[in-house]
């Protein structure tokens, strides 16, 4: 399955690469969220490509709006066909291909494709994560102030307020503070050890599942913004190295 997840993010990855230099149709979903003809092409390349390797599979995926929860032994695929679609469509160049497949509710293994820098992040449950094929380890900074936060904006103005008024106690403490515009890219820069706290306030479950199994499997933390251990459907999500995952929560998210 792996196998299969890696040879789908690719040949997707390639794809949105081919489409980001062209000119887009931007359809309005909802406040400050679009689409793209790239979001919808990349998801149906994915579910035909998955299916073509696993026939019975179900799907949690965003642009086709399909939804399972409890699937017994049949493996449910979770795609985030691009992610960071407000980026793509400004010509940012930073997006991501995420999937990840989960059987009896657990993700399995995921992986996550950047196609401009080519960089290929992935991990199987028990296995470790993997950038490339090198072994990646969350970083061993220990305090705050060492700490590089990445953090992403809800659209809705509530959690946004919410979100701007933790990173109003974050950032006086920590090193430097960071906004990609792809959660799952977000997710690996902690697997990676190149930051070492990431939250946000509103995601879902394409968003994140193969992201926090990528930081699980590096050696990282991932809970929700009250520390509680995570389901892929909750919306609030905090992923760290772990040495810094209780300070982080000291200063209250919710305050
Ligand atoms: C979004 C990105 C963004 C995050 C949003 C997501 P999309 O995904 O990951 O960084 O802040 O919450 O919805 O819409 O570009 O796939
Ligand atoms: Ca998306």
């Amino acid at each position: 399955m792996l196998e299969t997840a890696i040879h789908v993010a690719r040949r997707v990855g390639h794809l949105l690469a081919q489409r980001y230099t062209q000119p887009h149709r931007i359809s309005v979903k909802g406040l400050r969220n679009i689409t793209t003809e790239a979001d919808t092409e990349a998801e149906e390349l994915a579910i035909r490509l998955i299916r073509q390797e696993c026939p019975e599979a179900l799907f949690v995926s965003e642009e086709t709006n399909e939804r399972y929860q409890e699937a017994g032994e049949i493996p449910v695929w979770y795609i985030d066909p691009l992610d960071g679609t407000t980026n793509f469509a400004r010509g940012i160049p930073t997006f991501s291909i995420s999937i990840a497949m989960a059987l009896r509710g657990q993700v399995q293994c995921g992986v996550v494709y950047d196609p401009l820098t080519e960089q290929l992040f992935y991990a199987e449950r028990g296995q470790g994560a993997y950038l490339n094929g090198r072994r990646l380890r969350v970083s061993s900074r220990k305090t705050l102030l060492e700490s590089v936060v990445f953090l992403d904006w809800p659209r809705e103005p509530t959690a946004r307020q919410r979100s701007a008024n933790f990173l109003a106690k974050l950032a006086p403490r920590v090193d430097a503070v960071r906004s990609r515009g792809s959660a799952a890219l977000s997710f690996c820069a902690i697997a990676a050890g190149w930051a070492e706290i990431y939250y946000q306030y509103t995601l879902y479950p394409w968003d994140v599942a193969a992201g926090a199994l990528i930081v699980e499997e590096a050696g990282g933390k991932v809970t929700d913004l009250h520390g509680r251990p995570y389901t892929l459907d909750q919306p609030d999500w905090l992923a760290t190295n772990g040495l810094v995952h209780e300070a982080t929560l000291a200063l209250d998210p919710y305050a």
